[in-house]
């Protein structure tokens, strides 16, 4: 049977980890593409990661490159390309340079892998995956965008350590934009199917949920750039679900028109990710709180969209 083919569009911290998981997971061949002035470089990373195959026991290519050409038929492209914040930046202060550089991408992801399907992490993440999908004219279902599945893993991995358990038996649902008004639900999250109100006290619980909303934050300010282990597992995760055609029920950046009433966006909503892509939004229960906070969340991916409009219009 032929090996999958993904490309990693960005071969910096989030582009070269992607890398790292997807060959150890042995998802598919890999081609690693970064600007044509960092092509050795990216050789050099595609090269010393085909090295550790022996040891890891991987067998997939590994390619770096600055041409397109060598993307071509693809079936998965992850596009990581863009400036990651700084301390002290917002992931909204980035727009104007990478709406330009996502643009660029997707023109050429468009010509030369017209099948692919699209999965964004360029930030602001909500705004990147809707110029992605404006520019590649590719149906919504084919392009969708990482933020749920890290930031529900941050918030996993902090009730898991709040609570001394593994982190395998929290299972927990999170909605809305990857900005820190993003919506957490611990009216839906359980451990090891025990609500997790029943374990943690609402001040802790709230404490977490804050934790989790200004996780990206608090590693820029503690790491002088953004993360990138668990943004790349975040991103793997869902190319592995699509490559593997799993149906896996993840948080995702997906198009949203009557769903949840958002009217023509990408926002995070559960949904089912399997070898079409997108295969289906699911819509579940909110009550009137948590709908306020979607709405707040929305709203402000509304504004960064317009704003991407107006750029890619100028
Ligand atoms: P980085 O600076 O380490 O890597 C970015 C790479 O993109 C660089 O190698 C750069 O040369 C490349 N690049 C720039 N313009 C390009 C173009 N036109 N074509 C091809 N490659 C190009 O940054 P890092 O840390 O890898 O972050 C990448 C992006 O991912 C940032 O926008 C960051 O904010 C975002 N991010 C998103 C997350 C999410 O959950 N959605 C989580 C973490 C980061
Ligand atoms: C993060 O949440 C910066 O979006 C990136 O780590």
């Amino acid at each position: 049977m032929k090996r999958a083919k993904i490309t990693i569009v960005g071969a910096g911290n989030v582009g070269a980890t992607c890398a790292h998981w997807a060959a150890a997971k042995e998802l598919g061949d890999i081609v690693l593409l970064d600007i044509p002035d960092r092509a050795d470089l990216t050789r050099g990373k595609a090269l010393d990661l085909l090295e550790c195959a022996p040891i890891e026991r991987f067998d997939v290519q590994i390619t770096g490159t600055g041409d397109y050409a060598e993307t071509a038929n693809s079936d998965v492209v992850v596009i990581t390309a863009g400036l990651p914040r700084k301390p002290g930046m917002s992931r909204d202060d980035l727009v104007n340079t990478n709406v330009k550089i996502v643009k660029a991408v997707s023109e050429q992801i468009a010509k030369y892998s017209p099948q692919a399907i699209l999965v964004v992490v360029s930030n602001p993440l909500d705004a990147m995956v809707y110029t992605a999908w404006q520019v590649s004219g590719f149906p919504t279902q084919r392009v969708v965008g990482q933020a749920g599945c890290l930031d529900i893993a941050r918030y996993r991995t902090f009730i898991a350590l709040e609570l001394g358990v593994s982190v395998e038996d929290i299972d927990a649902l999170l909605m809305g934009g990857h900005g820190d008004d993003m919506v957490p639900l611990p009216r839906y999250t359980s451990v090891a199917g025990i609500p997790v109100t029943q374990l943690i006290k609402p001040d802790r619980l709230n404490a977490i949920i804050e934790r989790a909303k200004v996780g990206g934050g608090e590693l820029v300010k503690l790491m002088g750039t953004s993360a990138y282990y668990a943004p790349a597992a975040g991103t793997i995760q869902m190319v592995e679900a699509i490559i593997k055609d799993k149906k896996r029920i993840l948080p995702c950046a997906a198009f949203c028109q009557k769903e949840y009433g958002v009217g023509g966006y990408y926002v995070g909503v559960p949904c089912v990710l399997g070898a079409s892509g997108v295969e289906r939004i699911i819509e579940v229960e909110l009550n009137a709180d948590e709908r306020k906070m979607f709405e707040t969340s929305v709203s402000h991916v509304k504004e960064l969209c317009e704003l991407t409009r107006k750029t890619l219009a100028g």
